[in-house]
């Protein structure tokens, strides 16, 4: 079978992988290779048991895989080939030298792009699907454009917004894309391109074009605003929890207001993910670098808000507990960083386990995702800590339970029967607001929620 055009995606992880399983579902004209250079994650891209768990990504898979959509490592066979690169490789936050602890790390990106170059033997469009610092579009094209200058290497940036959780329904209906090029003629035409393909299912009016240093912008932009309301949201959590005022309420009556909405108002033990921080830092990097210092600060503080709520957190648990955990069992329900997802990068629960066996608590991390990611983000700790599948087993002999993921399931546990297996006073601590605080209460919990006055028996 001839296809239209090849289009190649650096990078299968969980954006790389999704994103261009649904372009291959959605454009079967195209032929979608998509490369990494880790050999693991590929065969199990090859196989039933896919490298990430994401609702509905499976038989979205199905559909394309063999037909239109390979998974390969042969790198530069997938460059030589390719007509449309997208570059979706990690952008984690640098952990060395100028800039470490906030400037993005962009050696993985760099390395792409050198890739591109020496394995390219006619026009390409680069697309960057990554999250980048802005202009890094130019630093791309610097690079690109340092060969013979025979071939053309037009760059664009076309940010993924997707959520983990729900990647598979946000890629299938986003509420925009976007596409962001150089304003020239060979940078409109390589928009034109781009547009076309995502408007095989994606509405026009929601496709919306930019110059190219507004796309890269304006998806730091989009991340920091989102944590900036949940950062908001939990500054207040903390003002109810001793006026009485109820985060909930609150929010449902602020939310109300059209200007602005209910979304991401839900007080929480503090976000987590793999971009947020990062891409926040990174934002405040950039301000910095420009002697924007105000800015900078301004964008800081919704991280430091975010490192105080989960210190909050164990700081309740701690207080509340008779101020001392020290050889208490306690059960950690949901490691990762929210529901729906296996993925743990940044995930809350990572500090608040790691607090809690410093105060030589022992405890129980249970999770129906996450416990093999648990695993490996908790590898150095020798003793103190159990991985157990099953809530009711890890709750077991507990004097607390912490909800750290607003996992479905939790919501629907056998709650007095979890009672009558654990030390007395049982506590527990709602760290996503999940759960019917009142009922626990009567039954014999003492309940500690988020933005709540607590319900206790002493
Ligand atoms: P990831 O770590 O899951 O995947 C990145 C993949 O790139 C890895 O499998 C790695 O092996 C591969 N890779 C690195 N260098 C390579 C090279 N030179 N050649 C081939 N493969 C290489 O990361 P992710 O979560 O998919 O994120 C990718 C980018 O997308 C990041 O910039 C991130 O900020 C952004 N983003 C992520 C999300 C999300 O929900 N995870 C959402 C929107 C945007
Ligand atoms: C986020 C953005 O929502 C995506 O648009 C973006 O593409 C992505 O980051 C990215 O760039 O990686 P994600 O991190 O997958 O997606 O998940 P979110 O649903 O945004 O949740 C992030 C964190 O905030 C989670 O820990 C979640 O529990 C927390 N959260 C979210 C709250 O505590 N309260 C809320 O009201 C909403």
């Amino acid at each position: 079978m001839s296809f239209k055009k090849n289009i190649l995606c650096i990078g299968a992880g969980y954006v790389g992988g999704p994103t261009m399983a649904m372009i291959a579902a959605k454009c079967p004209q195209y032929k979608v290779t998509v490369v990494d250079i880790n050999q693991k994650r590929i065969n199990e891209w090859n196989s039933d048991s896919l490298p990430i768990f994401e609702p509905g990504l499976h038989d979205l898979v199905k559909v394309a895989r063999d037909r239109n959509l390979f998974f390969s490592t042969e790198v530069e066979k997938g460059i030589r080939e390719a007509d449309i690169i997208f570059v979706s490789v990690n952008t984690p936050t640098k952990t060395f030298g100028q800039g470490a602890g906030m400037a993005a790390d962009l050696q993985y990106w760099e390395k792409t792009a050198r890739q591109i170059l020496a394995n390219s033997d006619h026009d390409k469009i680069i697309v960057e699907k990554s999250t980048l610092p802005i202009r890094t579009a130019m630093a791309m094209e610097r690079i690109l454009n340092g060969g013979t200058g025979n071939l053309r290497f037009e760059v664009l940036s076309n940010p993924e917004f997707l959520a983990e959780g729900s990647a598979i329904k946000d890629l299938e209906n986003p509420d925009r894309v976007l596409i962001g090029s150089r304003e020239t003629d060979h940078g409109l035409k390589a928009r034109k391109e781009l547009v076309e393909i995502y408007a095989n299912w994606v509405p026009r009016e929601k496709i919306i074009e930019s110059n190219v240093w507004s796309a890269e912008l304006s998806k730091l932009t989009a991340n920091a605003f989102l944590a900036q309301r949940v950062s908001s949201i939990n500054s207040l959590s903390a003002l109810c929890e001793v006026t009485e005022a109820d985060i909930e309420e609150v929010a449902y009556a602020v939310g109300t207001d059209s200007r602005i909405g209910n979304k991401f108002l839900k007080a929480s033990v503090g976000f987590g993910g793999s971009c947020f921080k990062k891409d926040i830092l990174n934002l405040v990097y950039i301000c910095q670098s420009y002697g924007l210092n105000e800015v900078a600060d301004y964008w800081e503080s919704v991280v430091l808000l975010n490192e105080w709520q989960e210190k909050r957190f164990v700081f309740n648990m701690l207080s509340n507990m008779f101020n001392t955990v020290a050889g208490k069992k306690i059960a950690v329900l949901g490691f990762a960083f929210k529901a729906n997802t296996g993925d743990t990068r940044e995930s809350p629960a990572i500090n608040i386990t790691r607090w809690l066996l410093e105060e030589r608590a022992l405890v129980n991390v249970s999770d129906p995702e996450a416990l093999g990611n648990a695993r490996k983000d908790l590898n150095d700790i020798r003793e103190g800590i159990e991985f157990i599948e099953d809530p009711y087993k890890a709750a077991e002999g507990t004097h607390a339970i912490a909800i750290l993921t607003e996992w479905d399931m939790y919501r629907k546990l056998d709650y007095k029967r979890i009672l009558d297996s654990m030390a007395k006073p049982a506590f527990i601590f709602d760290g996503r607001n999940i759960l019917n605080h009142k009922e626990l209460f009567d039954m014999g919990f003492n309940v500690f929620a988020i933005g709540k006055a607590p319900l206790k028996h002493f």
